[in-house]
């Protein structure tokens, strides 16, 4: 069967990983990514294969259901792997509407296309929503988020995305589409936006400016690099089990102070600077407002039933994620202009962080 599939979000971070290992891994495939571009979109994260023969860009909306519906129909879209979103959670707390918006209408009129298009004949169609752990809510000390674990979104950013997984599994209950979801811990890697925790820590190093942790830095995040997320994604597409939900995580637990003090480390003997040197722009700022404590990813099920593991430490993964921005400061130095500058300088030098 011809796969036509349409990625959304394709030229964001996650995306462009996972449309780079669709072209590659299978050329007999028809890779449409379709992204709107907003300030997290950027083509030269796809620009090493952007002439592939399989590969289609369209600059279009989730929430326009005249541009999706024309990208169906054009392109004949047998399967949808759905990771555009508003992503970062800083932004959801002084922007929430955006979020609303994105996650929560766009992934609805995503799938309403897709069932106007796919009209009733199911058969070798899917679904793919590309989720958070961050629905679960936050852990205590202890424990995992499982499949089953209830929702307990916190943040605007959370609360749009459980909104949308609620959607996808409301159309597979009430439609019978076929869907998968996936909810990820956090990712880290090559073309992540410098607004978040490691990418904007990594930037920082290099200008010798401060690195701004929230709160104490005691919050703990599950790290995961973004290749072995693209990896599960494609194992996932190809032999997830219709109406399912996959847990994907690093079981890869860092408080951010730890997590900092290992980059500036990491940086210091890649730079050639005194040990040292780095963590001394180590500074703690106001906290993030509900700020989740920590998040822990049981992924036993992806690893049981369809073989998924990790493949890289995290010590491989930052020293390889650094590696990247030190030899793309070109792209660095272009999305850290415009108007990263004005969100950086109102979001940590404004009243909101005290930086
Ligand atoms: P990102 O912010 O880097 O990229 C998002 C992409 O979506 C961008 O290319 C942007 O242009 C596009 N986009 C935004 N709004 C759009 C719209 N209305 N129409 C079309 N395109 C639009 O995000 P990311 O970190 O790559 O995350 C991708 C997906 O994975 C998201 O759904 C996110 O919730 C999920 N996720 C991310 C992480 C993580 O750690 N980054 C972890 C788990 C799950
Ligand atoms: O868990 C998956 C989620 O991980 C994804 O769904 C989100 O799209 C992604 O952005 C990420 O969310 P986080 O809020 O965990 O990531 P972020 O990099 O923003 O923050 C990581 C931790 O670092 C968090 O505890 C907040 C803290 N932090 C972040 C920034 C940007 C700081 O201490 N200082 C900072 O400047």
């Amino acid at each position: 069967m011809q796969k036509n599939i349409l990625v959304t979000g394709g030229a964001g971070f996650i995306g462009s990983h996972v449309v780079r290992r669709l072209i590659q891994n299978y050329p007999d495939y028809n890779i449409i990514n379709f992204d709107a571009l907003t300030y997290a979109g950027n083509l030269e994260n796809v620009k090493d294969i952007e002439h592939a023969p399989n590969y289609t860009f369209i600059k279009g909306d989730i929430c326009d259901a005249n541009a999706v519906q024309q990208a169906l129909e054009t392109h004949q879209i047998n399967t949808i792997v759905h990771l555009a979103a508003e992503s970062h959670v800083d932004r959801s707390i002084t922007d929430p509407l955006a979020f609303v918006r994105t996650n929560v209408m766009g992934t609805a009129t995503l799938l309403h296309a897709a069932k106007q298009f796919w009209n009733g004949n199911f058969n070798d169609k899917l679904f793919y929503h590309v989720s958070t752990d961050e629905v679960y809510g936050s852990l205590g000390e202890t424990g995992f988020f499982y499949e089953d674990t209830a929702y307990d979104p916190r943040s605007p950013y959370s609360a749009s995305k459980a909104g949308s997984d609620h959607m996808v599994m409301a159309f597979y209950h009430t439609y019978h589409m076929p869907i998968v979801i996936s909810n990820c811990s956090n990712n880290y890697g090559p073309n992540h936006f410098p607004e978040k925790l490691i990418p904007l820590s990594i930037n920082n190093i290099i200008n010798k400016k401060q690195l701004p942790i929230y709160g104490k830095g005691e919050n703990v995040r599950d790290w995961l690099y973004v290749i072995d997320h693209a990896a599960a994604i494609d194992l996932i597409l190809h032999k997830g089990k219709i109406g399912e939900t996959y847990n994907i995580g690093g079981h890869n637990e860092w408080t951010n102070i730890d997590l900092i003090k290992l980059l500036c480390k990491q940086m210091d003997e890649k730079l050639g600077n005194a040990a040292g040197t780095s963590e001394q722009l180590i500074t703690f700022v106001t906290d993030r407002a509900g700020h989740d404590l920590r998040y822990a990813i049981d992924a036993t099920k992806l690893k049981d039933e369809l073989g998924w593991i990790p493949s890289v430490t995290f010590e491989e993964g930052l020293s390889k994620t650094i590696d990247w921005y030190l030899n793309n400061s070109e792209w660095l130095q272009k999305v850290t202009s415009g108007d990263y500058i004005k969100y950086y300088e109102a979001y940590y030098k404004g009243s909101s962080k005290n930086l």
